[in-house]
């Protein structure tokens, strides 16, 4: 694999911009994501700070962000609900800029969230992906997430209805 100058950021209040950035980027270069182009905007930034100001203070969630030459070109996030019941679980999120799939970096990112989930007593993680998102299903499976269900005509993707598999693992 060519090398490539990559580091792995929690993200702090300097990094949000570029958060924003790499998230409306990556939803509008594939199919892969739940929204399209331009349906998370930029906008304004103080206001997503407020926003992610739970993220930011370490409550609920954490958001990962890959760095190439100091350009984030990818993240992952881990979100969750507060309620008693659920709050061992963390449900996961992750884009990388089509100019740098398979150089490893979904993987990395991945990694590197569940490690924090392992430390910060997450029992489950788990996601949703479309049917039709081979590459990402077997990036998951790698990491031995397992599937756990299959959701009909839970999308609407370029005209047609598409499944959806939710994809779990527990942490141990
Ligand atoms: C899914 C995604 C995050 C993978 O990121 P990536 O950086 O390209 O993945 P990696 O290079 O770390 O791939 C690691 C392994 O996953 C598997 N994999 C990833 N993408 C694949 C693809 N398109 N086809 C086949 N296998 C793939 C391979 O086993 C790969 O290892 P290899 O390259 O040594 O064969 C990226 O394709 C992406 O952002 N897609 C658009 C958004 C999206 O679909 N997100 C997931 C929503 S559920």
């Amino acid at each position: 694999m060519e090398y490539i100058n990559l580091k792995i950021k929690k993200i702090n209040e300097s990094l949000i911009e570029g958060y924003i950035k790499i998230r409306a980027k990556t939803d509008g270069e594939s199919s892969g994501m739940t929204w399209t182009k331009g349906e998370r905007p930029v906008g304004n930034i103080e206001e997503q700070k407020k926003a992610l100001t739970g993220i930011l203070n370490n409550q609920g969630g954490i958001i990962f962000l890959a760095y190439v030459d100091d350009q984030a070109v990818g993240y992952m996030s881990l979100s969750g609900e507060t309620a008693e019941r659920v709050r061992h679980v963390r449900t996961i999120t992750v884009a990388v800029s089509k100019k740098y799939w398979r150089k490893g970096i979904g993987l990395k990112l991945m990694k590197k969230g569940i490690t924090w989930a392992k430390a910060n007593n997450i029992h489950k993680i788990h996601l949703w992906v479309w049917q039709n998102n081979t590459g990402a299903k077997l990036l998951y499976e790698r990491l031995g997430f397992e599937i756990e269900g299959i959701q009909k005509d839970a999308g609407f993707i370029n005209n047609k209805y598409v499944d959806r598999t939710m994809m779990g693992k527990i942490l141990k």
